[in-house]
């Protein structure tokens, strides 16, 4: 298992700006997050690496931002309405209401996981209980007017693929992707932002030739796969995991997860499934339209079939979070770092004035800093002793500090701290861009 607990990382996102409970001053909002200034800083880059490996560095995939809200009709052709619910069950001592195939114990006698009183599910059997989330449109606020919040963002390609594919004159195959906000009103939330109820999805729908399915199935999983391990994380904490029948989506003819070995387990942070033409298929027969493709080449009119990679943002942040967490012994004394992926880290560079006294040194530490800051993210700070400065970048997993001091006054270098190795170089002012561009930053 990992070295570093869930109650660590929860307090270093709180201590240092990452995550913050919702609404936390009204005593929170169960299992919803706001993000800080340097979790937003995170996603951002997380949500930039994902657009550019799936979208720019590809010729075969268009983006999309498709609204939360979408026509009730949707959902009942996607089969959410009927299919996307969860069995739950009252404990009839405490109350409490709990997912029934969670419960532990067998068959139909389960025990409460909180009081431990005994659940008898031939006689209190597990009602049906939808996860979607609702809200009214206009001013009436009856059946008539019910909306959902999207409880993923795949619907938006699919209702949008003849639009995507008219528009872009885009031959099979082709892939329609988009990173958004998706809703579910989850019963058993939890493990801080891995399970949630207001969440962000990195999506695409990759449409093939059904007989193309399975071969591009398996591109799909290993893009994937690498793109986390390109990112840094570690492979003995990454594995596929393919799903036995019984625990496929009602749309999937197959999937496999990518999991990531969290403080609290092996869990999901991607699908990537076989979706058939279930989507294209429901949404032709509910609206009437006409969604088949006619093959240039045979002339034939089908359905295509559709590879879906599907990711979670605060899943992904969660995952380089704890896969990027140390903490070293130097002279006697801990260090935290944030080892970061350079792409991932929210703050490339921080300016650090040795003497905040000495307007010389300042005015040259500003100079520096408004000039870096047209080109990377880079904070500065002259709040402490500059060990207590290095310490607070490392564990923010801040690239570079570039320090000023009474020497560069006279010499115009300044010293340029590397994160990971602490290793130090002197480098002339007017090379520092240069420095850094050769770093991969400015
Ligand atoms: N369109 C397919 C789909 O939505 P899913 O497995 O339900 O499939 C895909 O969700 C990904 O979305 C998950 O692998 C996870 O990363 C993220 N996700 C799903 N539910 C989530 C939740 N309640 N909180 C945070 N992330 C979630």
């Amino acid at each position: 298992m990992p070295e570093v607990s869930m109650d660590t990382i929860v307090s270093l996102c709180k201590r240092r700006g990452f995550v913050f409970q919702s609404s936390e001053i009204y005593g929170g909002l169960g299992s919803v997050w706001d993000y800080g200034p340097l979790g937003v800083e995170l996603k951002k880059n997380i949500k930039n690496a994902w657009w550019c490996s799936v979208i720019y560095e590809r010729d075969d995939v268009e983006g999309l931002d498709s609204a939360i809200l979408m026509h009730p009709a949707v959902w009942k052709a996607s089969g959410h309405i009927e299919g996307f619910t969860d069995p739950l069950v009252d404990c009839p001592a405490c109350r409490k209401r709990f997912r029934a195939d969670h419960l532990p114990g067998e068959g139909n006698c389960r025990r409460c996981p909180d009081c431990g009183a005994e659940i008898d599910l031939e006689n209190n059997p597990p009602r049906m209980f939808n996860l979607m989330l609702k809200t009214f449109l206009g001013p009436v606020e009856d059946s008539s007017s019910t909306v959902y919040l999207r409880p993923e963002t795949a619907q938006g390609i699919f209702v949008n693929f003849a639009n995507v594919r008219n528009s872009r004159f885009r031959k099979l195959p082709f892939g329609i992707a988009q990173i958004g906000k998706s809703f579910r009103n989850e019963i058993t939330p939890g493990n801080f932002i891995f399970r949630t109820r207001e969440f962000e999805q990195m999506e695409a729908e990759y449409f093939v030739k059904p007989e193309d399915a399975g071969v591009v199935h398996q591109e799909w999983i290993k893009q994937r796969q690498e793109w986390y391990l390109n990112l840094g994380i570690q492979p003995e904490r990454l594995r596929l995991r393919e799903h036995a029948s019984n625990e496929l989506a009602h749309y999937a003819q197959a999937c496999t997860d990518i999991e990531y070995l969290f403080p609290f387990g092996w869990s999901e942070l991607e699908g990537i499934a076989n979706r058939r033409d279930f989507d294209l298929r429901q949404h032709a027969e509910h609206s009437g339209k006409d969604l088949t493709y006619l093959d240039p080449a045979t002339k034939e009119r089908f359905l295509p079939y559709v590879i879906e990679p599907s990711g979670g943002v605060d899943r992904a942040a969660l995952a380089f979070l704890v896969d990027a967490y140390r903490e070293e012994e130097v002279k006697g004394s801990k260090r935290v770092v944030l080892g970061l992926h350079p792409e991932l880290a929210p703050i490339k560079a921080a300016v650090l004035p040795l003497l905040r006294n000495r307007p010389e040194i300042v005015e040259m530490s500003r100079k520096i800093y408004t000039g870096l800051r047209k080109k990377i993210v880079v904070k500065y700070d002259d709040t402490g002793a500059i060990g207590k400065l290095y310490r607070r970048q490392d564990e923010i997993g801040t690239l570079y500090c570039v320090t000023v001091d009474v020497q560069s006054l006279e010499d115009n270098q300044v010293t340029v701290r590397e994160r990971d190795t602490m290793r130090q170089d002197r480098i002339n002012v007017e090379r520092l861009n240069e420095y850094l561009t050769d770093k991969g930053l400015a």
